[in-house]
């Protein structure tokens, strides 16, 4: 059994959902709930349903599109991505990992194949941190690594509840808690996505097999000093947040490069600072620091000292300083025997591969609390990702939706 993939319908799809952005293209920007969010999550549901899919959605608004089996007693094959999008981004971000899964069915589907063991497409919501600060919102409530309670509080940038804004999107009628799902429900769970990083560019490869995904943590840090005029209060006299704030992002470099493994990393991605008068000193200064690492506790050793480095720059500075932990995830590790279906689908499409790592996070990383997963990755134009000029090209695009459907057809046979 050969999969066609029809790479024209599926790239004019990819268009057409980069078109419901509330940025003007290349750019694409689709925050969770928004009018852009649920025109794409209606653009979907249609496709969803040409294709013959059963189309159940939960709570949170993560979707799920079923290709039902022979068997009524397999469990069902998962896969699927995300479609929110973070400000000026891409359009292969997650959407690869929806519209491609689709594809992969589709193609299926003419190839004359019958699933034994149902296939299902999950769509989640807002796996994207840009809405609630949080990163993987609908596979975090599905994996229950996030509480209802905690997620009925979280508040937009506007203070809206998301309880609120699932309910205005038309998906509050049940309650949080009924989003998580046992673990045994799924046999697989498979996520095609672009690579996000240069390796398989680089060594001009066609397909990478996901061993590993590295444990994001995220800390929001706010410092607390004095204010006053720029021209009258002495330096020996001040207690300036930023510059504690300053040396802490400073402390995050230093503190990575040198507890962390090859895969760690750190990023002060927000500073905000208050008031924000070239001639005020800074009262007030927020960080938001993101450290990952596929080894966790060198990723644990790095949080460790960066609060003790926090607690002796605030000593030191007469500054006073609260740390909030929004999240602190551990590793996931894909299924070997997942890790072999999905390169043994690449070899028998005659594609190149290699084994890697995912630097980044996706909600494969939550998935493995339920159920056993693997990723499949395809190369992006110089690595670039969130970014409107992220790329990546028909075939390359093609040939990991054929490994995607290989592997789907094998773990549903
Ligand atoms: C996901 O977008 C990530 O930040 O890894
Ligand atoms: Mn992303
Ligand atoms: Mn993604």
């Amino acid at each position: 059994m050969t999969p066609r993939i029809d790479i024209d319908r599926l790239s004019a799809e990819i268009d057409s959902l980069a078109l419901l952005s509330e940025t003007p293209p290349p750019a694409v920007t689709r925050l969770v709930f928004s009018k852009e969010d649920q025109a794409a999550r209606k653009m979907l549901g249609a496709l969803f349903e040409k294709a013959g899919l059963e189309i159940r959605v939960d709570a949170v608004g993560n979707t799920f599109a079923r290709w039902n089996g022979s068997d009524p007693a397999r469990k069902p094959i998962a896969t699927g991505s995300h479609i929110d999008a973070i400000p000026n981004a891409g359009k292969y971000d997650g959407v690869l990992g929806v519209l491609g899964a689709l594809e992969a069915i589709r193609a299926l589907q003419s190839s004359g194949f019958q699933p034994q063991a149902p296939i299902e497409i999950i769509l989640f919501t807002s796996e994207e941190p840009t809405r609630f600060g949080l990163g993987c919102l609908g596979s975090r409530l599905m994996g229950s690594r996030l509480s209802p309670e905690r997620a009925a509080e979280l508040r937009d940038h506007d203070g809206k509840s998301l309880d609120e804004l699932r309910a205005a999107a038309g998906f509050g009628s049940e309650p949080l808690a009924s989003v998580a799902i046992p673990q045994g429900n799924y046999a697989a769970f498979v996520e095609l996505h672009i690579e996000q990083g240069p390796i398989l560019e680089r060594e001009n490869l066609d397909i990478g097999i996901v061993e590993k995904i590295a444990a994001p943590a995220a800390l929001r840090v706010r410092f607390e000093g004095d204010g006053g005029h720029a021209g009258a209060v002495l330096m020996p006299d001040r207690r300036d947040a930023s510059l504690g704030a300053a040396e802490t992002a400073l402390a995050v470099e230093h503190l990575v490069k040198s507890l962390g493994s090859s895969d760690g990393v750190g990023t002060t991605g927000i500073f905000k600072i208050k008031p924000g008068a070239i001639n005020s000193v800074p009262f007030e200064a927020t960080l938001e620091i993101d450290i990952r690492d596929t080894d966790h506790s060198a990723r644990q050793a790095v949080e460790e000292s960066l609060r003790s480095e926090i607690r002796e720059i605030c000593k030191r500075r007469h500054l006073l300083h609260e740390i909030t932990t929004i999240n602190s995830d551990p590793p996931a590790i894909c299924a070997p025997a997942l890790v072999e279906a999905a390169e043994s689908s690449a070899r028998e499409a005659g594609f190149t591969h290699r084994r890697m790592v995912s630097r980044a996070y996706h909600d494969s990383l939550f998935m493995a609390l339920i159920a056993p997963i693997v990723m499949v990755f395809i190369p992006c134009r110089n690595g670039w990702s969130h970014r409107p000029d992220e790329f990546s090209s028909p075939s390359q695009i093609a040939k990991g939706v054929e490994v995607l459907a290989r592997t789907l057809a094998r773990l549903a046979s």
